[in-house]
Protein backbone atom coordinates (compact mmCIF):
# COMPACT_ATOMS: atom_id res chain seq x y z
CA UNK A 1 0.00 0.00 0.00
CA UNK A 2 1.45 3.53 -1.13
CA UNK A 3 1.38 6.05 2.03
CA UNK A 4 0.59 9.53 1.27
CA UNK A 5 2.48 10.96 4.26
CA UNK A 6 4.94 9.27 6.57
CA UNK A 7 6.33 10.78 9.28
CA UNK A 8 9.79 9.49 10.58
CA UNK A 9 10.63 9.75 14.24
CA UNK A 10 14.49 9.53 14.85
CA UNK A 11 14.89 10.47 10.67
CA UNK A 12 17.71 12.54 11.40
CA UNK A 13 20.20 10.08 12.83
CA UNK A 14 22.87 7.54 11.53
CA UNK A 15 20.19 4.70 10.89
CA UNK A 16 16.80 7.33 9.71
CA UNK A 17 18.95 9.40 7.22
CA UNK A 18 19.13 6.31 5.16
CA UNK A 19 15.71 5.36 5.99
CA UNK A 20 14.13 8.88 4.83
CA UNK A 21 16.94 8.84 1.70
CA UNK A 22 15.41 5.20 0.53
CA UNK A 23 12.10 6.19 0.80
CA UNK A 24 12.49 9.74 -0.97
CA UNK A 25 14.43 7.73 -3.73
CA UNK A 26 11.82 5.16 -4.15
CA UNK A 27 8.48 6.25 -3.56
CA UNK A 28 6.59 9.51 -3.68
CA UNK A 29 5.37 10.04 -0.45
CA UNK A 30 5.88 13.18 1.56
CA UNK A 31 8.67 12.63 4.58
CA UNK A 32 8.36 14.55 7.67
CA UNK A 33 10.98 14.45 10.20
CA UNK A 34 10.66 15.92 13.54
CA UNK A 35 14.16 17.15 15.18
CA UNK A 36 15.31 18.73 18.53
CA UNK A 37 17.79 20.43 16.25
CA UNK A 38 17.33 21.54 13.00
CA UNK A 39 21.62 21.15 12.44
CA UNK A 40 21.24 17.37 13.11
CA UNK A 41 18.28 17.39 10.26
CA UNK A 42 19.45 19.51 7.51
CA UNK A 43 21.05 16.97 5.48
CA UNK A 44 18.18 15.65 4.26
CA UNK A 45 16.45 18.86 3.42
CA UNK A 46 18.23 18.15 -0.39
CA UNK A 47 15.73 15.53 -0.42
CA UNK A 48 12.57 17.11 -2.68
CA UNK A 49 9.95 15.61 -0.41
CA UNK A 50 11.47 15.91 2.52
CA UNK A 51 10.53 18.21 5.25
CA UNK A 52 11.95 18.86 8.93
CA UNK A 53 10.44 20.38 11.66
CA UNK A 54 11.88 21.34 15.03
CA UNK A 55 9.52 19.29 17.65
CA UNK A 56 9.49 17.85 21.19
CA UNK A 57 7.91 14.80 20.27
CA UNK A 58 7.36 13.92 23.48
CA UNK A 59 4.94 16.49 24.32
CA UNK A 60 1.51 14.64 23.89
CA UNK A 61 -0.10 17.65 21.71
CA UNK A 62 2.60 17.71 19.44
CA UNK A 63 3.13 14.25 18.66
CA UNK A 64 -0.53 14.61 18.58
CA UNK A 65 -0.36 17.16 15.27
CA UNK A 66 2.32 15.59 14.11
CA UNK A 67 0.74 11.85 13.84
CA UNK A 68 -2.90 13.31 12.50
CA UNK A 69 -1.17 14.40 9.23
CA UNK A 70 0.37 10.75 8.86
CA UNK A 71 -0.88 7.73 7.43
CA UNK A 72 2.11 5.84 8.89
CA UNK A 73 4.76 6.72 11.37
CA UNK A 74 8.39 5.15 11.89
CA UNK A 75 10.12 5.77 14.95
CA UNK A 76 13.37 5.26 15.33
CA UNK A 77 14.40 6.97 18.65
CA UNK A 78 17.39 5.26 20.62
CA UNK A 79 19.60 5.96 23.27
CA UNK A 80 22.55 4.08 24.91
CA UNK A 81 22.82 5.51 28.29
CA UNK A 82 20.13 6.22 30.84
CA UNK A 83 20.61 7.35 34.67
CA UNK A 84 19.57 3.75 37.19
CA UNK A 85 15.82 3.90 38.47
CA UNK A 86 14.75 2.99 41.93
CA UNK A 87 16.51 -0.27 42.96
CA UNK A 88 14.46 -3.15 42.01
CA UNK A 89 13.81 -1.80 38.90
CA UNK A 90 14.06 -2.46 35.42
CA UNK A 91 15.57 0.44 33.71
CA UNK A 92 16.07 4.14 34.63
CA UNK A 93 14.00 6.90 34.07
CA UNK A 94 16.07 8.34 30.46
CA UNK A 95 14.98 4.74 29.12
CA UNK A 96 11.89 4.76 30.29
CA UNK A 97 10.84 8.03 28.59
CA UNK A 98 12.34 7.29 25.71
CA UNK A 99 12.21 3.57 25.14
CA UNK A 100 9.11 2.89 26.14
CA UNK A 101 6.67 6.55 26.86
CA UNK A 102 7.60 7.20 23.57
CA UNK A 103 6.07 4.20 21.15
CA UNK A 104 3.32 4.12 24.11
CA UNK A 105 2.21 7.92 23.03
CA UNK A 106 3.09 7.37 19.33
CA UNK A 107 0.72 4.11 19.15
CA UNK A 108 -2.05 6.13 20.99
CA UNK A 109 -2.16 8.66 18.74
CA UNK A 110 -2.00 6.68 15.76
CA UNK A 111 -4.88 4.83 17.42
CA UNK A 112 -6.88 8.48 17.80
CA UNK A 113 -5.79 9.44 14.05
CA UNK A 114 -6.96 5.87 12.19
CA UNK A 115 -2.94 6.20 11.56
CA UNK A 116 -2.94 2.28 11.06
CA UNK A 117 0.77 1.67 9.98
CA UNK A 118 3.73 1.79 12.54
CA UNK A 119 7.37 0.55 12.25
CA UNK A 120 9.06 0.41 15.32
CA UNK A 121 12.97 0.41 15.57
CA UNK A 122 14.38 -1.68 18.41
CA UNK A 123 17.79 -4.29 19.32
CA UNK A 124 18.87 -7.41 18.66
CA UNK A 125 18.89 -9.47 21.87
CA UNK A 126 15.58 -7.42 23.48
CA UNK A 127 14.27 -9.25 26.86
CA UNK A 128 12.44 -8.73 29.73
CA UNK A 129 14.86 -10.52 31.02
CA UNK A 130 18.30 -9.23 28.85
CA UNK A 131 21.14 -8.22 31.17
CA UNK A 132 20.89 -4.68 30.96
CA UNK A 133 18.35 -1.99 31.34
CA UNK A 134 18.69 -1.16 27.45
CA UNK A 135 17.91 -4.11 26.40
CA UNK A 136 14.94 -4.70 28.93
CA UNK A 137 13.58 -0.79 27.87
CA UNK A 138 13.63 -2.26 24.28
CA UNK A 139 11.67 -5.19 24.99
CA UNK A 140 9.21 -2.89 27.10
CA UNK A 141 8.99 -0.81 24.06
CA UNK A 142 8.44 -3.67 21.77
CA UNK A 143 5.23 -4.57 23.70
CA UNK A 144 4.08 -1.06 23.65
CA UNK A 145 4.20 -0.88 19.54
CA UNK A 146 2.20 -3.96 19.34
CA UNK A 147 -0.18 -2.73 21.98
CA UNK A 148 -1.65 -1.03 19.44
CA UNK A 149 -3.19 -4.12 17.48
CA UNK A 150 -6.39 -4.37 19.26
CA UNK A 151 -6.70 -0.63 18.47
CA UNK A 152 -6.31 -0.90 14.61
CA UNK A 153 -2.11 -0.06 14.41
CA UNK A 154 -0.52 -2.57 13.27
CA UNK A 155 3.03 -3.04 13.81
CA UNK A 156 6.40 -4.14 12.56
CA UNK A 157 9.46 -4.43 14.70
CA UNK A 158 12.99 -4.39 13.78
CA UNK A 159 15.85 -5.90 15.93
CA UNK A 160 19.22 -5.25 13.91
CA UNK A 161 22.52 -6.43 15.36
CA UNK A 162 25.06 -3.49 15.88
CA UNK A 163 24.92 -1.15 12.57
CA UNK A 164 27.89 -0.55 10.30
CA UNK A 165 28.01 1.83 7.16
CA UNK A 166 29.75 5.72 6.51
CA UNK A 167 28.86 7.22 10.54
CA UNK A 168 28.71 4.61 12.03
CA UNK A 169 29.36 5.15 15.72
CA UNK A 170 30.78 1.64 15.77
CA UNK A 171 33.73 0.90 13.72
CA UNK A 172 34.71 4.67 13.53
CA UNK A 173 34.81 4.87 16.84
CA UNK A 174 37.43 1.85 17.16
CA UNK A 175 39.54 3.38 14.12
CA UNK A 176 39.70 6.63 15.97
CA UNK A 177 40.60 4.93 19.23
CA UNK A 178 43.61 3.11 17.86
CA UNK A 179 44.41 6.44 15.94
CA UNK A 180 45.16 8.02 19.41
CA UNK A 181 46.28 5.23 21.52
CA UNK A 182 49.50 3.14 20.99
CA UNK A 183 46.99 -0.32 22.41
CA UNK A 184 43.69 -0.59 23.02
CA UNK A 185 42.41 -2.05 26.35
CA UNK A 186 39.21 -4.01 25.09
CA UNK A 187 36.11 -4.89 27.45
CA UNK A 188 34.19 -8.16 26.00
CA UNK A 189 36.80 -8.65 23.41
CA UNK A 190 35.11 -12.65 22.71
CA UNK A 191 31.77 -11.27 22.50
CA UNK A 192 30.06 -12.30 19.18
CA UNK A 193 28.45 -9.94 16.89
CA UNK A 194 27.17 -10.02 13.15
CA UNK A 195 26.99 -6.45 12.24
CA UNK A 196 24.26 -5.47 9.38
CA UNK A 197 24.42 -2.87 6.83
CA UNK A 198 22.78 0.64 7.45
CA UNK A 199 21.64 0.35 3.90
CA UNK A 200 19.74 -3.25 4.50
CA UNK A 201 18.62 -1.88 7.44
CA UNK A 202 17.14 0.93 5.71
CA UNK A 203 15.69 -1.51 2.88
CA UNK A 204 13.97 -3.34 5.61
CA UNK A 205 11.94 -0.25 6.38
CA UNK A 206 11.03 0.36 2.97
CA UNK A 207 9.89 -3.08 2.31
CA UNK A 208 7.80 -3.73 5.39
CA UNK A 209 5.77 -0.15 4.57
CA UNK A 210 5.02 -1.87 1.24
CA UNK A 211 4.22 -5.26 2.43
CA UNK A 212 1.15 -6.25 4.35
CA UNK A 213 2.44 -9.43 5.64
CA UNK A 214 5.00 -7.47 7.82
CA UNK A 215 2.05 -6.63 10.26
CA UNK A 216 2.32 -7.64 13.40
CA UNK A 217 6.11 -9.23 12.80
CA UNK A 218 9.49 -8.90 14.12
CA UNK A 219 12.81 -8.89 12.13
CA UNK A 220 16.29 -10.01 13.51
CA UNK A 221 18.65 -8.13 10.91
CA UNK A 222 21.91 -9.12 11.00
CA UNK A 223 24.60 -9.43 7.96
CA UNK A 224 26.58 -12.53 6.48
CA UNK A 225 28.92 -13.15 9.25
CA UNK A 226 29.83 -13.42 12.85
CA UNK A 227 32.62 -11.76 14.53
CA UNK A 228 34.28 -11.32 17.66
CA UNK A 229 34.72 -7.87 18.73
CA UNK A 230 38.68 -8.33 19.15
CA UNK A 231 38.17 -9.06 15.45
CA UNK A 232 36.17 -6.36 14.54
CA UNK A 233 38.61 -3.72 16.23
CA UNK A 234 41.39 -5.60 14.58
CA UNK A 235 39.79 -5.15 11.41
CA UNK A 236 39.06 -1.24 12.43
CA UNK A 237 42.56 -0.78 12.69
CA UNK A 238 43.94 -2.38 9.98
CA UNK A 239 41.21 -0.52 7.40
CA UNK A 240 41.93 2.98 8.99
CA UNK A 241 45.80 2.25 8.38
CA UNK A 242 46.14 2.36 12.61
CA UNK A 243 46.24 -1.40 13.69
CA UNK A 244 47.07 -1.11 17.66
CA UNK A 245 47.64 -4.52 19.96
CA UNK A 246 44.40 -5.28 21.57
CA UNK A 247 44.46 -6.56 25.15
CA UNK A 248 41.42 -8.35 26.14
CA UNK A 249 40.72 -7.03 29.87
CA UNK A 250 39.21 -9.66 32.47
CA UNK A 251 35.62 -8.69 33.70
CA UNK A 252 36.77 -7.04 37.25
CA UNK A 253 38.96 -4.73 34.68
CA UNK A 254 35.99 -4.40 32.25
CA UNK A 255 33.49 -2.74 34.94
CA UNK A 256 36.44 -0.43 36.29
CA UNK A 257 37.01 0.50 32.74
CA UNK A 258 33.16 1.30 32.19
CA UNK A 259 32.82 3.16 35.31
CA UNK A 260 35.49 5.80 34.20
CA UNK A 261 34.25 5.72 30.68
CA UNK A 262 30.93 6.20 31.86
CA UNK A 263 31.86 9.51 34.21
CA UNK A 264 34.07 10.68 31.01
CA UNK A 265 32.39 13.56 28.55
CA UNK A 266 31.85 11.86 25.48
CA UNK A 267 30.65 9.00 27.55
CA UNK A 268 32.07 6.01 25.02
CA UNK A 269 30.83 2.66 27.45
CA UNK A 270 29.00 2.19 30.46
CA UNK A 271 27.99 -0.15 32.42
CA UNK A 272 25.11 -1.01 30.89
CA UNK A 273 26.27 -1.15 27.73
CA UNK A 274 29.22 -3.51 29.18
CA UNK A 275 26.39 -5.40 30.83
CA UNK A 276 24.72 -5.72 27.11
CA UNK A 277 27.64 -7.63 26.46
CA UNK A 278 27.10 -10.60 28.58
CA UNK A 279 25.03 -11.93 25.60
CA UNK A 280 26.53 -12.77 22.07
CA UNK A 281 24.70 -10.05 20.01
CA UNK A 282 24.18 -12.82 16.90
CA UNK A 283 20.38 -13.73 14.92
CA UNK A 284 18.67 -16.28 15.96
CA UNK A 285 18.17 -17.22 11.77
CA UNK A 286 18.75 -15.74 8.72
CA UNK A 287 17.06 -12.92 7.36
CA UNK A 288 13.48 -13.34 7.31
CA UNK A 289 12.58 -14.06 3.25
CA UNK A 290 9.78 -12.02 2.73
CA UNK A 291 11.90 -9.04 3.37
CA UNK A 292 14.01 -9.83 0.25
CA UNK A 293 17.26 -8.82 1.24
CA UNK A 294 20.74 -10.08 0.43
CA UNK A 295 23.47 -8.95 3.38
CA UNK A 296 25.86 -6.95 2.64
CA UNK A 297 29.38 -7.99 3.78
CA UNK A 298 31.01 -5.86 6.08
CA UNK A 299 34.43 -6.26 4.04
CA UNK A 300 33.00 -5.30 1.02
CA UNK A 301 31.71 -1.22 2.79
CA UNK A 302 33.59 -0.79 5.92
CA UNK A 303 37.31 -0.30 4.38
CA UNK A 304 36.34 2.13 2.28
CA UNK A 305 34.79 4.32 4.88
CA UNK A 306 37.15 3.55 7.73
CA UNK A 307 40.07 4.65 5.15
CA UNK A 308 38.70 8.06 5.35
CA UNK A 309 38.55 8.13 9.16
CA UNK A 310 41.10 10.86 9.25
CA UNK A 311 39.24 13.14 6.92
CA UNK A 312 36.27 12.13 8.37
CA UNK A 313 37.23 13.19 12.02
CA UNK A 314 38.92 16.33 11.13
CA UNK A 315 35.48 17.63 8.97
CA UNK A 316 33.36 16.48 12.29
CA UNK A 317 35.76 18.75 14.93
CA UNK A 318 34.84 21.77 11.86
CA UNK A 319 31.55 21.34 12.03
CA UNK A 320 30.93 20.53 15.89
CA UNK A 321 33.35 23.93 16.33
CA UNK A 322 31.02 26.03 13.79
CA UNK A 323 27.83 24.25 15.97
CA UNK A 324 26.83 23.03 12.64
N1 LIG B 1 23.30 2.06 15.53
C1 LIG B 1 23.23 0.78 15.90
O1 LIG B 1 24.22 0.02 15.82
C2 LIG B 1 21.92 0.22 16.41
C3 LIG B 1 21.83 -1.16 16.70
C4 LIG B 1 20.61 -1.66 17.18
C5 LIG B 1 19.53 -0.81 17.36
N2 LIG B 1 19.67 0.50 17.08
C6 LIG B 1 18.50 1.39 17.29
O2 LIG B 1 18.24 2.11 16.10
C7 LIG B 1 17.71 3.39 16.39
C8 LIG B 1 18.48 4.46 15.65
O3 LIG B 1 19.85 4.36 16.01
P1 LIG B 1 20.93 5.36 15.39
O4 LIG B 1 22.24 4.71 15.53
O5 LIG B 1 20.47 5.87 14.07
O6 LIG B 1 20.84 6.56 16.46
P2 LIG B 1 21.26 8.09 16.31
O7 LIG B 1 22.11 8.34 15.14
O8 LIG B 1 21.75 8.51 17.65
O9 LIG B 1 19.86 8.81 16.04
C9 LIG B 1 18.91 8.89 17.04
C10 LIG B 1 17.70 9.65 16.55
O10 LIG B 1 16.77 9.74 17.63
C11 LIG B 1 16.55 11.11 17.98
N3 LIG B 1 16.68 11.20 19.44
C12 LIG B 1 17.70 10.73 20.22
N4 LIG B 1 17.43 10.96 21.51
C13 LIG B 1 16.24 11.56 21.56
C14 LIG B 1 15.44 12.06 22.63
N5 LIG B 1 15.82 11.97 23.90
N6 LIG B 1 14.27 12.62 22.31
C15 LIG B 1 13.88 12.73 21.03
N7 LIG B 1 14.58 12.30 19.97
C16 LIG B 1 15.76 11.73 20.24
C17 LIG B 1 17.58 11.93 17.26
O11 LIG B 1 16.94 13.10 16.79
P3 LIG B 1 17.50 14.62 16.90
O12 LIG B 1 18.84 14.57 17.57
O13 LIG B 1 17.55 15.11 15.50
O14 LIG B 1 16.46 15.30 17.69
C18 LIG B 1 17.97 11.04 16.08
O15 LIG B 1 17.12 11.29 14.99
C19 LIG B 1 17.72 3.50 17.92
O16 LIG B 1 16.46 3.14 18.40
C20 LIG B 1 18.75 2.45 18.34
O17 LIG B 1 18.50 1.95 19.64
C21 LIG B 1 20.82 1.05 16.63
Amino acid sequence: MAHKNILIIGGSGFIGSQVVAQLARTTTSRITVPTRRYERSKHLLVMPTVRTTIADIHDEAVLDRLVAEADAVVNLVGILHSRRGPRGSAYGPDFQRVHVDLPRKIVAACAKHGVRRYLHMSALGASAQGPSMYLRSKAAGEAAAFAGAGLGVAATVFRPAVVFGEHDNFLNMFAAMQKHFPLIPLAGANVRFQPVYVGDVAQAFVKALQNEATRGQTYELAGPHVYTLRQLVRLAGICSGHPRPIIGLPPMLASLQAFFLEHLPGRLMSRDNLASMQVDNVATGPMAAELDIEPTALEAVAPRYLAGVDMQQQMDAYRRGAGR
